[in-house]
């Protein structure tokens, strides 16, 4: 949970679900989590925690002798350093406003005021750059003191403090005049905005958010005790995720709606409009410092994770001893992380295929890498790996008589996943 629920839930979701028009969006993104999501999230799990290894170490002991499978984990480092390389920025806008609500600035229910809050900061190279140099910095040093351990405890325990502030901050907004407008742009499906592209975006916000096709979730199941219910975990990983989700959209749509944003403002809808939300409430300053606080702890959670992908395949494989591979990691993330933070000021102008750097890089990793590894673990899972194996490591040697859902599972991951998302990318894309 701690590397799923992040800003993939705070700020990912709702500037997705606002910007490819709502409701429908969500209702094909639910879809894609479903049918999709959680039968990957299982498979990763399992063959982590079978191999107990690093995804490349894990994939090349199942598989046959010969086969590259291996490469899933190859693919699944360059999305996470892809991921992180934006990731960082958004924790360092997060950071930012811890900053802001200290001091104030963007308290505001004019859209004028956050919308110019959000501007000045991002057109700003230095404190982009340089928040996000603190990030790396602070990530690096978690990993080098090997108090990550602590860090998820720490996060677990302010989790359902985040999730009680979002559910207060949901009352709230629906009380807000506009407050049907917002639920309606949510909950009421209006398929006109869906084309391919859209579709692809939902399913690759679903692997995003569940941190899957890329092997977060193989080396977390590489820690899991033998008697841990995967299943279980997985769908309650699942439901977590999903909740947090809808509360971060029901507290900010119904405020888009009454304070006049656009729902479409993209990256920067958390951080103009719930602003506007806490500018109306009592304590309202120290509400907004207390969501930042929680969210940046939330994002560190998610952005250890990414970042211990790469350092346990450089450790294990390379050998480099633990603090050098997190440094040349930190460094690796660091450049194209810095495309990333100039976006919006002197790199603005540069773009591929219409995308800026930051843009580039999370449609990438998102749309293109994570759903490739995503259809390539099902493969490798379901035909590779066999049923007899998954069955049996799904149900713990049989011990938790599940095996009728794990051949469910089986059938999704051999049938389902790959051809669903192998249509959805090719059609997204514009191949077929
Ligand atoms: N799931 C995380 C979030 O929602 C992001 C993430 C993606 C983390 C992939 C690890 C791997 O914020």
């Amino acid at each position: 949970m701690g590397s799923a629920v992040g800003l993939g839930n705070i700020w990912k979701f709702p500037a997705l679900t606002g910007a490819n028009g709502g409701a429908g969006f969500l209702l094909i993104y639910l879809l894609a989590t479903l049918l999709v999501g959680l039968p990957v999230m299982i498979a990763e799990l399992t063959l982590g925690r079978h191999a107990r290894a690093n995804p490349i170490r894990a994939l090349r002991m199942l598989a046959p002798p010969g086969q590259p499978w291996w490469l899933v984990g190859v693919i699944g480092m360059l999305a996470a350093f892809l991921i992180m390389a934006f990731y960082s920025e958004v924790v360092a806008w997060v950071f930012v406003y811890v900053w802001k609500s200290l001091e104030g600035s963007a308290l505001s229910s004019d859209p004028a005021v956050t919308e110019a809050a959000f501007a000045a900061m991002v057109g700003n190279p230095w404190v982009s750059l340089v928040s996000q140099w603190l990030v790396l910095l602070l990530i690096g040093g978690i990993l080098v003191k090997g108090v990550a351990g602590g860090i998820e405890a720490v996060t677990k325990r302010l989790m359902p403090l985040l999730f009680l502030l979002l559910a207060g901050l949901c009352v709230f907004s629906l009380t807000l005049d506009e407050a049907a407008a917002g639920l309606a742009f949510l909950f009421k499906p209006d398929f006109s905005k869906v084309d391919a592209a859209v579709v692809l975006t939902a399913v690759g916000l679903a692997f995003f958010k569940m941190s899957i096709g890329m092997g977060t979730m193989m080396t977390y199941g590489s820690y899991f005790r033998s008697e841990q219910n995967i299943p279980l975990t997985a769908g309650r990983v699942m439901v977590a995720d999903l909740a947090v989700s809808l509360l971060a959209g029901i507290a900010i749509f119904p405020a888009v709606f009454t304070f006049g944003f656009e729902p479409t403002a993209g990256p920067s809808l958390v951080f103009i409009t719930l602003p506007a939300v806490f500018a109306q409430l009592p304590f309202g300053q120290g509400l907004m410092l207390v969501f930042f606080i929680l969210t940046s702890i939330a994002a560190i959670g998610a952005m250890l994770s990414l970042l211990e992908v790469p350092v346990l395949v450089l450790t294990e494989r390379l050998g480099l001893p633990r603090p050098l591979a997190i440094g040349v990691c930190v460094l690796a993330v660091a450049v194209p992380g810095a495309g990333c933070a100039l976006s919006g000021s002197v790199l603005a102008g540069v773009r591929v295929a219409g995308l800026t750097f930051f843009d580039l890089m999370d449609f990438v990793s998102s749309n293109l890498l994570l759903p490739v590894g995503g259809i390539l673990i099902a493969l490798f899972a379901g035909y590779v790996w066999g049923r007899a194996a998954f069955t049996r490591a799904v149900s713990n040697g049989g011990t938790l008589r599940n095996e009728g859902l794990a051949v469910v599972v089986l059938v999704l991951l051999r049938y389902v996943s790959p051809l669903l998302i192998g249509v959805v990318m090719l059609n997204g894309l514009g191949i077929i």
